[in-house]
């Protein structure tokens, strides 16, 4: 079954359950990993107003937007289908990173944004969460991650290195897209 065929049956609107799963990182600490949901705007408001200026200039390529309760059911009520977000908690239910897509208006292709806590970086955590994003993606008829992100973040433009994004930079800010491999499909049958 390709991906496109398999996207008509998933119905918008529930947060899917395959997508709770355990994420042993490269130091041995666990995180648990579950689709955001509106439950989560709270402490998702919390983070955004305590997270320090430089990942919140990084994350939205510029000054963060106002945290309202508008910006926040936005960002939490999703169709996990065209909208997906993925939270990471540390075992005490802490959220530690954040990733999500959105489809673009281009057939095919979703932009995608990760933050993770300053604390839990540089042990796989954003791999491990765009891997998981990649995986429900091409289950939804998605094939391709584009990522817009400020030319000098080094963390980004090296992932995306890694991943043999095509990178084109304007103006200071760099977008890249990425072909999804097919292999991070998993058919739950
Ligand atoms: C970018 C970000 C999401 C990376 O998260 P992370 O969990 O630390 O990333 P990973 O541990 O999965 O690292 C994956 C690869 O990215 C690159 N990378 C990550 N941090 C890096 C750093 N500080 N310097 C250079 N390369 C880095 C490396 O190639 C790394 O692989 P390696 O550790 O095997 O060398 C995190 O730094 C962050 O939240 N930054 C602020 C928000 C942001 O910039 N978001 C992206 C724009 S939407």
């Amino acid at each position: 079954m390709d991906s496109a065929q398999h996207a008509d049956e998933i119905a918008p609107g529930t947060p899917p359950r395959e997508f709770h799963r355990t994420v042993r990182l490269r130091d041995g600490r666990e995180v648990t990993v579950t689709p955001l949901t509106p439950a989560d705007a709270g402490e998702l408001g919390t983070a955004l107003r305590q997270a320090d200026r430089e990942t919140l200039y990084r994350r939205f390529c510029g000054p963060p937007p106002q945290v309202t309760a508008g910006l926040l059911r936005y960002l939490t009520e999703l169709d996990y289908v065209r909208r997906f977000a993925l939270v990471a908690r540390d075992q005490d239910g802490h959220g530690v990173a954040v990733a999500r897509y959105e489809a673009t208006g281009q057939p095919g292709i979703a932009e995608v944004a990760v933050a993770v806590d300053p604390a839990w970086r540089r042990v796989g955590l954003a791999t491990a969460l765009v891997r998981l994003l990649a995986e429900a993606a091409l289950a939804r008829g998605i094939t391709h991650f584009a990522a817009t992100y400020l030319a000098d973040n080094r963390p980004v433009a090296d992932l995306l290195n890694e991943a043999h994004a095509k990178q084109t930079i304007a103006a200071g800010v760099a977008e890249a897209v990425v072909r999804l491999p097919q292999q991070e499909a998993r058919h739950d049958t």
